[in-house]
């Protein structure tokens, strides 16, 4: 493959950029390849120092020095940038999307034609390498290219391939999923606060729960409510906690709560 696929760029520094930038690097990926800009330069030059990769003055420069060109800012500001880079992206570019709200179909339209796109969507924990990051190629990518972004996208975490149609819904389990885990993680901690135990404990244990509880079954592949029935034992604690939380429509909060993020990425699409 064209050594040039190396090179990669990210066009805006925030949150996503370092999450990705800290797993390639990691992963063993020269930060003498990295090139980025951002319009905020305070933001780029602590980037620049944090990582010791390459800050650029501008959107233009990125797609002249890099070919993978990460578009990491928020969903309103594509169309903008879009717009600033559409006469310099030529076939040997592949430009990675992440934003939610923003189909293929949207970009085609202000760049006039097709380009290599995959459309991302990766969630925060790929900070720390633990990340969910669903992957959707369009039709002009070639093979071993996306094979190359899927492989240097796998030091964030898990890639799971999906169909675009369904990115919406992936949006509402992993994208935003974090932000719902950090309130169970936190009401948890709060009711053990509430019955006495410190709010250091409460948080540690209550977020280990959590780990040891998702490994539990990611590793026997047991069902859910199977490992469930394992901890309620006939009249004892947990059925009548499991009581509660059926009481207080636990499990419809939360696939009520993926239902309106999904339709509100949808909304955002139109
Ligand atoms: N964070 C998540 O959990 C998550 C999950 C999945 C997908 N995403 C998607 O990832 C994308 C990036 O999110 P983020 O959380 O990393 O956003 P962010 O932290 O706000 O970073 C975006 C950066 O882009 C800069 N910027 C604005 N206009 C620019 C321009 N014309 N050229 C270059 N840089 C520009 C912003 O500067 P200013 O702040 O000065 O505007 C900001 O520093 C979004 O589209 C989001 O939907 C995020």
């Amino acid at each position: 493959m064209n050594s040039d696929f190396n090179k990669i760029g990210f066009i805006g520094a925030g949150n996503m950029a370092t999450a990705i930038i800290t797993g390639l690097i990691k992963e063993g990926i020269n930060p003498k390849d990295i090139y980025v800009h951002d319009i905020d330069i305070d933001k780029l030059n602590k980037i620049k120092k944090k990582f010791n990769i390459i800050a650029l003055d501008n959107n233009v420069e990125i797609l002249k020095k890099a070919k993978i060109i990460f578009l990491a800012v928020k969903p309103h500001i594509y169309p903008i940038i879009l717009d600033e880079i559409k006469n310099d992206i030529t076939d040997n570019h592949v430009l990675i999307s992440m934003a939610a709200g923003i189909s293929t179909d949207y970009i085609y339209k202000i760049l006039d034609e097709e380009k290599n796109i995959i459309r991302i969507m990766p969630n925060t924990p790929a900070l720390i390498g633990e990340g969910v990051i669903a992957m959707c190629p369009n039709k002009k990518i070639n093979s071993n290219i996306f094979k190359y972004v899927k492989n240097l996208l796998s030091c964030l975490g898990e890639i799971e391939l999906i169909d675009e149609s369904l990115i919406n819904a992936v949006t509402g389990v992993s994208g935003s999923g974090p932000a719902y885990v950090f309130m169970f993680i936190e009401a948890l901690a709060d009711g053990g606060v509430l019955m006495g135990l410190s709010r250091e404990q409460a948080y540690r244990m209550a977020a280990q729960t959590l780990i040891g509880a998702a490994k539990m079954y990611m590793e026997t592949k047991t069902h859910p409510g199977e490992l469930k029935d394992m901890v309620c034992s006939p009249g004892g604690t947990t059925i009548e906690a499991v009581y509660a939380l059926e009481k207080h429509n636990f499990r419809a909060s939360i696939i009520e709560a993926v239902k309106v993020c999904t339709q509100r990425g949808e909304e955002l699409s139109k």
